[in-house]
């Protein structure tokens, strides 16, 4: 940094707003060399605040042309203008304050505020975006009305949106057009958005529980308007499923969804008009997958149901921003569960919290749900606030039972609509509509870090007893040396020979709930905690953490036997998948500690047996065999080592991988066989599991690499009509190491990028199965990728799928001992720290987790931030990630 490092904001200094902002009245005149806004803003003083309170409205990269307050032009005495902010000096108790102020949106390449995005205009204003617009007070505390009035060329913009009601609309001279928007509902101004271009509309209706018509409307580029279809189902079902699982029902008249292709996030749930990313909302049988299909329906949804949860309850400050982030994804979760197959998705989301929140938990950005400070709040939309507060809430949701939890969301909705408050606020209403005390359960909020949960059995024949003791600890993080105990809710059950064994708890304390005979919720509370099972006549086989009932890491001694057992007896059936896993582990563990041995360590044959009846079991549901045999990733393997050894994880993994195709090779070829589809393409949940068990025995056919194996898979390739074979086959040829299929592997680069070129999204893909490559060489690949014709570095899904895919879905080639790839990714920081601060900051990620490499690596990775952190002019989004990850 040149002159003062930017500074932290803390949650302690919270203060309400010495002015409200009652109404907005906003006009924008869009032309093609600069777009003025001119904001009439009634500006109200707090009845807290004494009246010399100055009016200090934030403002960034805005020329200012004009201001007046109550209808006077100020002279320059009359107010104070800097970099970020403009103070106006004397007000009234109620004032209006006029501005007129420049922006050049088609120069903006940060994708937030006012921009262009290929040929239309679009805002992004959360988190505080919308001070790139106009002066005003962006903070989500103010809320006000507002109107939007917009101008532009009608031929260029023929579509001019805005939040809430079209209330007025005409022509100008000059071929110009506008419309006027008015949005009933107040609203802090990261929900504002604008949208102005040439766009198709896709038109649907939905009629809500109340009766009331709600007219559908999603735009997008004209050649895109026939992948409009499942995002349109996917929005009906969840208005639907709000209304019945939370009595939610929609507000507005008209709900508008609008696509872009350049787009930071995933999506952005502005009242009334949300703005996705192209990659969130298009889908069809031909360019999406499977995966893709099942983003859509999630994606939608969420931004469906902040129209509650964020909208119009909203976040009093942004130190709250799990409370709509994370309630969201938890109705998110439950939706798709609801949706599809519940146990495959918690599967899937369970995956991913252990894989990349854990690591981001036990990296130096880790930081607790409810963080005590920031510098940038951008950098705070993290899998922590997102996912592991969906836990949070889930674990209340646990608690208190479905029921009440209703009760209290019921609550919490109607005492704080049109309100802007704190977790705090959300917790208590389930405290009022249950009566438990959830003081130390806020810990969750408050610490960083995963904890730590033990668990030791010990059998007595003679008292036929079981007890488990328990014992939890959190490593120490930044802002909180000591922990304190989490409440940490322990579904489990006890397995015998014959079965599942009837639970009978020594003394029932209060504070275990009981299901049914066979599961119960254990709370634990202390440090250290056991609990007795009575009546136990066999030494039982624990199932512990059912559904990942608590988001910790569980610790206990199983045998390879419990293991198996577990797998294919266990009445959960996440801790099914949970325990082949573990089982899994344990094998590649051994062969890791053996690779450097001659001859070549074995492969546990007891793996090879689990597989085998999991795979010939007809009558188990295909999706959880697919993810039942699918070994634990790189990554997974990586964040639950002390060091992380690249190679040997990867040699390890790939070995086990290999022993498991080459013994289950003609399972596999029977189960490919036997799963050939019959008939028309769907995305029924059943087709779904079809295709992932089919595709999984794919990939172990083309591991074990034999001739008609290929041919098989190069059938696939060229014959699918759906983008999950497709793309499966192609993956499977791109990434295979066989000497002998390298032209096949080069014609099939090009005959599908031919193929594909002029759908952006299928390009996407094609850059990232390429970047992911792990065949040695990858990088000098990956070089001639950015050099393709289909790259754009200002497009936040290209630098994604080739940059981010490589750094992070590509350790082999990443972490390369040359530093060749660290060196790579930090000269594309300095890049897009100029372009695109937000983008960035997030690609920085994988460097910061330098702690848990190797000496040599940990020298190379640090050196690589040092540079980045040596830049001019770097932005607060990437300052702060490089000091903290190079201090903490
Ligand atoms: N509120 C959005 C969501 O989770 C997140 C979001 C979209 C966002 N675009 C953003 C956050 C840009 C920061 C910057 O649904
Ligand atoms: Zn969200």
């Amino acid at each position: 940094m040149t002159d003062t490092n930017p500074k932290a904001i803390y949650l302690k200094d919270y203060k309400e707003p010495d002015y409200w902002i009652k109404k907005t009245e906003l006009g924008f005149d869009l032309r093609e060399d600069a777009t003025l806004v001119s904001a009439n803003l009634s500006v109200i003083r707090n009845e807290n605040s004494d009246d010399s309170a100055l009016l200090v409205l934030h403002g960034q990269c805005l020329e200012l042309v004009s201001v007046s307050l109550n209808g006077k032009k100020l002279t320059p005495e009359e107010f104070s203008i800097d970099d970020e902010s403009l103070t106006i000096h004397s007000l009234q108790q109620e004032n209006t304050l006029q501005t007129v102020t420049r922006i050049v949106p088609q120069d903006n390449t940060s994708l937030e505020g006012l921009y262009r995005s290929q040929t239309m205009y679009c805002t992004q204003c959360e988190a505080e975006g919308f001070r790139k617009i106009t002066y005003y007070l962006d903070r989500p505390d103010v809320m006000s009305e507002f109107t939007t009035k917009i101008t532009a060329d009608k031929g260029k913009y023929p579509v001019l949106l805005s939040n809430g009601n079209l209330i007025d609309s005409g022509d100008l001279d000059d071929g110009r057009h506008f419309t006027v928007w008015h949005d009933p509902f107040i609203k802090p101004c990261y929900l504002f958005a604008l949208v102005a271009g040439e766009l198709s509309c896709v038109d649907d209706q939905f009629t809500t529980m109340s009766g009331r018509d709600i007219s559908i409307k999603i735009f997008v580029e004209d050649k895109d308007t026939d992948k409009c279809a499942h995002a349109i189902e996917s929005l009906k079902n969840a208005m639907k499923w709000d209304e019945e699982v939370y009595g939610r029902e929609y507000d507005l008249d008209t709900f508008m969804i609008v696509a872009v292709d350049d787009f930071n996030m995933g999506a952005m749930e502005n009242k009334g008009l949300n703005i996705f990313n192209t990659s969130c909302v298009l889908a069809k049988q031909e360019t999406t997958t499977d995966a893709g299909f099942q983003r859509v329906e999630g994606v939608v949804a969420h931004e469906y149901f902040h129209n509650w949860s964020g909208n119009r309850v909203t976040c009093r400050d942004w130190f709250q921003l799990s409370l709509k982030e994370g309630f969201t994804v938890f109705r998110d979760q439950e939706f798709s569960a609801d949706m599809g197959s519940r146990t495959v998705k918690r599967i899937d989301d369970v995956e991913m919290l252990r894989t990349m929140q854990f690591a981001e938990d036990g990296g130096p950005m880790a930081h607790a749900v409810q963080p005590a400070s920031f510098i940038e709040i951008s950098n705070f939309y993290t899998l922590t606030i997102y996912e592991k507060g969906a836990e949070i809430v889930r674990m209340v949701h646990t608690l208190l039972g479905g029921e009440l939890f209703r009760k209290g969301s019921d609550l919490y909705f109607e005492t704080h609509d049109g309100c802007a408050v704190t977790i705090d606020d959300f917790i208590a209403a389930m405290t009022e509509v249950s009566g438990r005390d959830f003081t130390q359960f806020m810990r969750w909020y408050r610490q960083a870090a995963t904890p730590e949960l033990k668990a030791e059995g010990e059998y007595d024949e003679s008292a036929e007893t079981f007890s488990l003791t328990f014992s939890q600890s959190c490593r120490p993080t930044a802002e909180c040396s000591e922990k304190l105990p989490n409440l940490i809710p322990v579904a489990m059950g006890l397995l015998g020979d014959a079965g599942a064994l009837p639970i009978k708890l020594q003394g029932e304390p209060a504070n275990i709930e009981t299901d049914d005979n066979t599961q119960i919720i254990l709370d634990i509370t202390e440090a250290k905690q056991t609990f007795v099972f009575e009546n136990i006549k066999e030494k039982p086989v624990p199932s512990l953490l059912r559904g990942f009932s608590a988001p910790v890491k569980l610790q206990y001694n199983y045998s390879r036997d419990d293991l198996m057992q577990l797998m294919s007896r266990d009445d959960d059936g996440f801790n099914r998948w949970d325990s082949s896993q573990k089982l899994a582990i344990q094998v590649i563990q051994e062969v890791m500690a053996a690779l450097v041995q001659e001859p070549a360590p074995s492969v546990d044959e007891r793996l090879i047996e689990a597989y085998r009846s999991v795979l010939t079991d007809e009558s188990l549901d295909a999706a959880m065999v697919a993810q039942m045999l699918s070994l634990p990733g790189e990554a997974f393997l990586a964040e639950i080592s002390p060091v992380i050894d690249v190679e040997s994880i990867h040699h390890a993994r790939n070995r086990v991988e290999r022993k498991i195709a080459q013994a289950l090779r003609q399972e596999f070829l029977d189960a490919y066989q036997r799963l050939q589809s019959s008939g028309e393409f769907s995305i029924a949940a059943s087709e779904i599991a079809r295709r992932s068990l089919k595709n999984t025995a794919l990939h172990y056919l083309m591991i074990g690499g034999k001739s008609d194996a290929i041919e098989l898979c190069q059938q696939q390739f060229v014959n699918a009509t759906n983008m999950t074979d497709e793309l499966m086959a192609f993956t499977a040829i791109v990434h295979s190491s066989k000497a002998s299929i390298s032209e096949m592997k080069e014609k099939s680069i090009q005959s599908f990028y031919d193929k594909w070129q002029h759908e952006s999204l299928v390009v996407n893909s094609w850059l990232a199965v390429q970047a992911s490559s792990p065949i040695p060489g990858t990088l000098a690949k990956v070089n001639e990728l950015l050099d393709h014709p289909a790259f754009d570095m200002n497009n936040p899904n290209k630098v994604r799928s080739v940059i981010s895919i490589f750094a992070g879905r590509n350790a082999i080639n990443f972490h390369r001992l040359q530093g060749d790839g660290y060196k790579f990714l930090a000269d594309k920081v300095i890049y897009l720290n100029k372009t695109n601060p937000q983008i960035a900051s997030r690609l920085i990620t994988p460097l910061t987790r330098w702690g848990r490499y190797d000496d040599t690596r940990k020298g190379l990775m640090k050196k690589q931030l040092e540079r980045i952190r040596g830049q001019e002019n770097l932005s607060k989004d990437v300052f702060e990630v490089v000091t903290k990850s190079l201090s903490n």
